[in-house]
């Protein structure tokens, strides 16, 4: 499966980079993808959607997206990875995982799993 990523400080690059799987850096958000993929965000603002995600999201075709892995920090509370839920919601598509910044070795064993 491929993956689309969005990472503005290296987190969810980090994660990504230790997947092993092709993988598009979303960072303008104007890049294209032709395959079934699963995208990897952080949570910008308070809960938000990255600018440059919800571009992707708008010029892509939405049936390719086969689900979320959303990163996010503890401090922010309600609004802890929210990025993924509101994804989720507007494009029917599940949660695959939350992840707290970076992830730990065992966030990486949890999303190798679900995105098997
Ligand atoms: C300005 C700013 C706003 C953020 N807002 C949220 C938020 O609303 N919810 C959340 O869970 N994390 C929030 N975060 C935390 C980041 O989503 C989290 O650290 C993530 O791992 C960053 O990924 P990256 O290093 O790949 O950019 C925010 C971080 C910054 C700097």
């Amino acid at each position: 499966m491929k993956i689309a990523y969005a990472s503005r400080t290296g987190n969810v690059e980090s994660i990504v980079n230790q997947l092993d799987l092709e993988s598009i850096h979303i960072s303008s958000g104007t890049e294209t993808i032709d395959e079934p993929y699963i995208l990897f965000t952080y949570t910008d603002g308070w809960g938000d959607v990255p600018f440059e995600v919800e571009t992707f999201l708008e010029i892509n075709d939405p049936s390719l997206l086969q689900g979320v892995v959303a990163s996010g920090d503890y401090s922010y509370g309600e609004a802890y990875c929210l990025a993924g839920d509101k994804i989720a919601e507007a494009y029917g598509v599940e949660v695959l995982y939350r992840v707290e910044n970076a992830g730990t070795q065992e966030d990486l064993e949890a999303i190798r799993n679900v995105i098997e």
